[in-house]
């Protein structure tokens, strides 16, 4: 029986797609451990939005190999197709396979190609397709609360800075019907809360159905309590989806709208197709919309050639919208993207931390201030966690809280509690 190890980095969707892996391999009869001494195979599943994390997952690999001298390493996920070059390049390398996000259901024969030839041949496939959404695989999640659910694969945008098109492909959706039935088996599993993931999350298309008509079927269609989606873009939030969130109370009223930078110029040239005008009048719209609808967004900080008084433009958004959270990274050079292949990394690394320092230090006044907008009000909380004191939930805006525990509560209750106090980072809570 061959025993396999995962390890997953980066974004919910390798999470999510570590899940996928671990079906695919249980069907084939492999067995998934946590253990690593006893493990046959580990598979990491890697992630290449940001630094060159090709040298850390070697370093990985390496300490992997030296707690189990008979382990066999695979390297899944965006960083494959790096790793393939170096394979063909660097025979000694010591990765044994080599598996691209679009060739998962290929995995079982990776594995016994690789153990049968006892570490002579390095199989890969990074083969990126158009058609390859996993339909019909039950992905094996953990209990909990939330379960992930892709309802989209790939990116046809090409912001200048972003890897993920040529490391997952071009756009494809799953039809509506598929993950309605999915959504449903997941209530009949006990799971309370749905994310919908998708590198574009709202450019959901399959036949004559968009986003909107997909939300609208699992809101209306299934009884899962709270619905979440992540990543969308700021180009795909017509009115009608607007409306949909604000009139049905399974879907949360928390969207994440990656803003990336606040100037026009530096907007262009990542290829973002707004400029700040029509990103604020977007968020304009979404408050009139949605009444308290809580704002979270991404932004990069150090895009090249951006100035002083460009990022300061950045900044001016943020405290114009005050974002109820923000996900703030220095801008990391991707080779081959077209910014790398264009535009120098020119702001220097005290910069970039400057920057960043800035826009933090200006996001925590927000989180305060908007969490503190919950405060003296009774909140339902979907329970993740409980210890042996506390329950650590998340309320509709995606807050954590934290709330003395009762007893028989376990993740996945959803609980009425009162909030009493707020900080930048959560909200505490009483019964
Ligand atoms: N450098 C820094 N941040 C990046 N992101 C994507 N590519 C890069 C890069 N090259 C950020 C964007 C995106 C988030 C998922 O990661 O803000 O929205
Ligand atoms: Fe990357 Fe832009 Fe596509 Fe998001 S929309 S995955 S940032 S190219």
């Amino acid at each position: 029986m061959t025993k396999v190890f995962i390890e997953t980095y980066g974004c919910q969707m390798n999470v999510y797609d570590s899940e996928l892996v671990e079906s695919i391999l249980k069907s084939a009869k492999f067995t998934i451990t946590n253990d690593i001494i006893s493990a046959n195979v580990a598979l990491l599943n890697t992630c290449s939005v940001r630094e060159n994390a090709n040298n850390k997952v070697l370093n990985r690999v390496h300490e992997l190999k030296q707690m189990n001298r008979s382990l066999m390493v695979g390297v899944l996920g965006c960083m494959a197709t790096n790793f393939k070059k170096d394979l063909l390049d660097n025979k000694k390398l010591k990765i044994d396979l080599i598996a691209g996000p679009d060739s998962y259901r290929a995995l079982p024969n990776l594995i016994n190609d690789a153990i049968e030839s006892e570490h002579t041949s390095k199989p890969f496939d990074v083969t990126l397709s158009e058609f390859e959404t996993y339909d019909q695989i039950p992905a094996a999640r953990k209990e909990g609360a939330n379960a992930w659910i892709a309802i989209m694969r790939g990116c046809n945008n090409f912001c200048t800075f972003c890897v993920v098109p040529y490391t997952r492909g071009r756009e494809r959706s799953r039809s509506v019907k598929s993950i309605v039935n999915e959504v449903n088996e997941l209530v009949d599993q006990g799971f309370k809360q749905v994310t919908l993931l998708g590198q574009n999350v709202n450019s959901y298309r399959y036949g004559s159905a968009s986003f909107t008509d997909l939300l609208f079927e699992i809101s209306s269609n299934t009884s899962i309590e709270r619905i979440r989606f992540t990543s969308p873009h700021p180009k795909d939030f017509p009115m009608d989806l607007l409306q949909l969130i604000s009139e049905r109370s399974n879907i949360c009223k928390q969207i994440h709208v990656p803003l990336q930078a606040g100037n026009d110029r530096v907007l262009k040239k990542m290829n973002r197709t707004y400029t700040q005008f029509e990103y604020l009048a977007l968020i304009k719209k979404m408050r009139q919309v949605i009444p308290n609808v809580a704002l979270s967004t991404d932004i990069i900080v150090g895009f090249p050639t951006e100035t002083p008084e460009e990022f300061l433009e950045t900044a001016k958004v943020c405290e114009e919208v005050k974002f109820d959270h923000s996900f703030i990274f220095k801008y990391s050079e991707r080779p081959n993207t077209r910014a790398a292949l264009k535009f120098p990394d020119d702001v220097s690394p005290k910069e970039k931390t400057r920057r960043i320092t800035t826009l933090i230090d200006i996001q925590k006044k927000h989180s305060l201030e908007k969490n503190k907008r919950w405060v003296n009000l009774t909140q339902e909380i979907l329970i993740e966690r409980v210890d042996n004191e506390r329950i650590i939930g998340r309320n509709d805006a995606n807050v954590l809280v934290y709330a003395p525990k009762k007893e028989n509560q376990n993740p996945g209750d959803i609980v009425k509690v009162e909030i009493k106090k707020a900080t930048p980072h959560g909200l505490q809570a009483i019964f």
